[in-house]
């Protein structure tokens, strides 16, 4: 096991360029809570992405475009509870979720700077292309950093028709790298590669002075996403070829759980190394209930 102890320095928007200078891989993962959050920064990530995949993760919806920019804040804060109690060295990034950047430049900035002010971010991500070019330098210029995100774009699922690979045609290719060179030069600090073929996310990565993180995208990015629920294997339904399961998660809650109770049906939890103990304490008896509501009644006159 490879858990990382020692304090590490706070990761910002330059230690990530420095690494990908350096070709020193970037470990990026998913957290919605302060518990999670604490776990995962004490493994040594070096980034959490408080993603709007909570919806699908945490909120059993079927697609990320219900989650509201109240949501995303209100996980981002725990998140950043949570990165505190174990010493905050992952830089700490929000999701703009769906609605929040799309309608107005103003209305992106408002969103992004909640999440930084309220939520606790140190920088947003927002899905799209050289489409998203003013919204992005608009963010950048009121001092948010933005991390891009190109290629399958959960928003964007029923424009793509579904969660499908992206990129997989020469004109399809061409125009992600455009759009990764576009965010580039509209001062994204890292680009969120997504569901590409490993070929585009090689060449893609090599044209980018900034970081490439790489969801489905293959081995040759800067660094690698994945969502914790997935990683850790606590999904129920489809796994897509990308998700490496690290352990089974869900296998392990249902059986310890599954031992919780049947002790409890059993009456062997909580014994008495879980339970507590006075020899002080004497019991006095009192009446019962219905006796005392006819003494009081009594008192006060009224017809017993
Ligand atoms: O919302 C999310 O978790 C994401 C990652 C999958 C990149 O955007």
């Amino acid at each position: 096991m490879s858990v990382q102890t020692a304090p590490r320095r706070h990761v910002t928007i330059h230690e990530l360029k420095r690494m990908k200078e350096a070709a020193e891989p970037i470990a990026v993962v998913t957290a919605y809570d302060a518990t999670a959050a604490r776990l995962v920064a004490a493994a040594g990530i070096d980034v959490v992405l408080v993603g709007d995949s909570v919806g699908m993760a945490v909120q059993g919806h079927d697609s990320t475009l219900p989650v509201t920019i109240d949501q995303m804040i209100y996980h981002s804060a725990a998140v950043r509870r949570g990165l505190a109690r174990a010493g905050g060295h992952p830089h700490l990034v929000a999701d703009m979720p769906f609605g929040s950047y799309q309608a107005s430049p103003d209305e992106a900035v408002k969103c992004a700077m909640r999440l930084v002010a309220e939520g606790g971010a140190e920088s947003v991500k927002l899905e799209g292309g050289q489409d998203f070019v003013g919204v992005i330098q608009r963010i950048v210029r009121a001092g948010v950093p933005v991390m891009g995100h190109i290629g399958l774009t959960p928003q964007s699922v029923h424009k793509m028709g579904g969660y499908v690979v992206q990129g997989r045609d020469t004109d399809k290719a061409q125009q992600l790298l455009r759009d990764a060179r576009a965010l580039q030069s509209a001062g994204c600090y890292a680009v969120v590669l997504e569901g590409i073929p490993t070929e585009l996310a090689r060449i893609i990565s090599g044209q980018l002075s900034v970081p490439t993180i790489g969801i489905g995208a293959g081995l040759h990015c800067d660094g690698q996403v994945l969502v914790l629920t997935d990683l850790l294997g606590m999904d129920d339904g489809f796994v897509p070829k990308f998700v490496k399961r690290f352990a089974d998660l869900g296998q392990a809650i249902t059986g310890a759980v599954g031992t919780y109770v049947s002790e409890v049906k059993a009456r062997s939890f909580p014994d008495d190394a879980h339970s507590y103990h006075s020899s002080a304490v004497r019991l006095v008896p009192v009446a019962d209930e219905q006796e005392e509501r006819h003494d009081e009644a009594a008192a006060f006159g009224a017809p017993v």
